[in-house]
């Protein structure tokens, strides 16, 4: 089964078997018709976070559940959303709505099943600033489960489910708290420039700066194959930033709490001269060095490759190490 159509990266890849699902009972009756049941599965969402290499010897399943409801309840509203449900859609029939809460992750792609595995973030506001519960699968044994805010263990562009939950659970829907009255975050970098007119703004004004902002810089993968930042922003010690920042005055970063920075790796791969380097159809983007992109015919491999590069010219440059932001899969331990 080809996986092409299935990741933004565009790059060729297969699996052993590919399922979609429409609802969470033909998830289970799915299930429950299995003599035995596969162990070794992957969920895709939007693939708009992957790396696939070559063949990947897995099950894979697609949740495609539709379907987005609204609960007002005092200031607030409950907006459940199945897994299925493209991402950037959902910000925007809610801002229609007049809901508020969801305009800083504007035109993120992939859907909104996908969205709490990475905790997906921009432009100063995180999924779990908003999350409430989510409905999910155990593929192992059938069960349907709730996961509340505790349980999902968000973090950095992190949760459970990229870690002890790994490949376990199938999540079905997604339950946010928006806003009746916006409460703009207007602190990161190019959005402060909005600060002065913060009482006249709606949150489709700052969506649409954001997606004025995200269009300037990252690629869309209809056009050029990418899967967004390749990297996480790397989080230091104050005491390594200080001795970064003794031989780099420029360099670029964000507290974190008291003890930590985090670095814009984007700004660091820049600094290494990689904006717009290339590795045949592999290459670091134009406009924004964190981002790797594939210029047309480039395998997995390839951009592995090119990552390492990246990763390796960084290291021995600022004696810092890049991480994947992405998820690669297919080979273990090839990063
Ligand atoms: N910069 C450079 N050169 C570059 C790229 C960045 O100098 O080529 C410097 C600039 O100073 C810039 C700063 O780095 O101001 C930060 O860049 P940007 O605002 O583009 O954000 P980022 O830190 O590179 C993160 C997220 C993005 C998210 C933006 C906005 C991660 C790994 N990435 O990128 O998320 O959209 O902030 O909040 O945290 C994604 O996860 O796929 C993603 C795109």
């Amino acid at each position: 089964q080809s996986l092409a159509a299935f990741n933004t990266f565009g790059v060729e890849a297969t699996c052993d078997n590919l399922f979609r699902f429409t609802s969470e009972q033909e998830i289970q009756d799915w299930l429950a018709g299995m003599p035995i049941p596969p162990k070794e599965f992957f969920v895709l969402g939007g693939g708009s976070n992957l790396l696939l290499l070559g063949h990947v010897p897995l099950t894979f399943l697609k949740a495609d559940i539709q379907g987005v409801d609204y609960q007002e309840s005092g200031d607030e509203v409950l907006v459940t959303a199945g897994a299925g449900v493209n991402w950037h859609d959902l910000v925007l029939d809610s801002i229609d709505k007049g809901y508020a809460g969801l305009e800083n992750l504007s035109l993120i792609p992939g859907n909104v099943g996908a969205a709490p595995i990475q905790n997906i973030g921009a432009y100063g506001v995180e999924l779990e600033q908003l999350f409430v519960s989510l409905n999910a699968v155990d593929l192992f044994s059938g069960e349907k489960r709730v996961f509340e805010h505790e349980a999902c263990e968000f973090a950095y562009r992190d949760s459970v489910f990229k870690q002890r939950h790994r490949g376990q659970y199938m999540i079905t829907s997604v339950t946010l708290r928006l806003r009746k009255k916006p409460e703009l975050v207007l602190t990161y970098g190019p959005l402060s420039a909005l600060k002065d007119r913060c009482d006249e703004l709606t949150p489709a004004d700052v969506s649409n700066e954001v997606i004025r902002i995200r269009q300037s810089k990252l690629p869309d993968p209809q056009k050029l194959g990418n899967a967004g930042s390749f990297f996480k922003n790397p989080v230091i010690s104050k005491k390594a930033f200080k001795r970064l920042q003794t031989n780099y005055p420029e360099v670029v970063a964000y507290p974190v709490d008291d003890s930590h920075m985090k670095l814009a790796a984007g700004w660091l791969i820049d600094q290494c001269g990689l904006k717009g380097y290339r590795q045949g159809d592999a290459g670091v983007h134009q406009q924004q060095a964190l981002v790797l992109v594939n210029h047309g015919d480039a395998s997995g491999r390839d951009i592995v490759q090119l990552a390492g590069h990246v990763r390796d010219t960084v290291l021995a440059k600022f004696e810092v190490r890049l991480e994947p932001e992405v998820w690669i899969i297919g080979e273990q331990d090839i990063f």
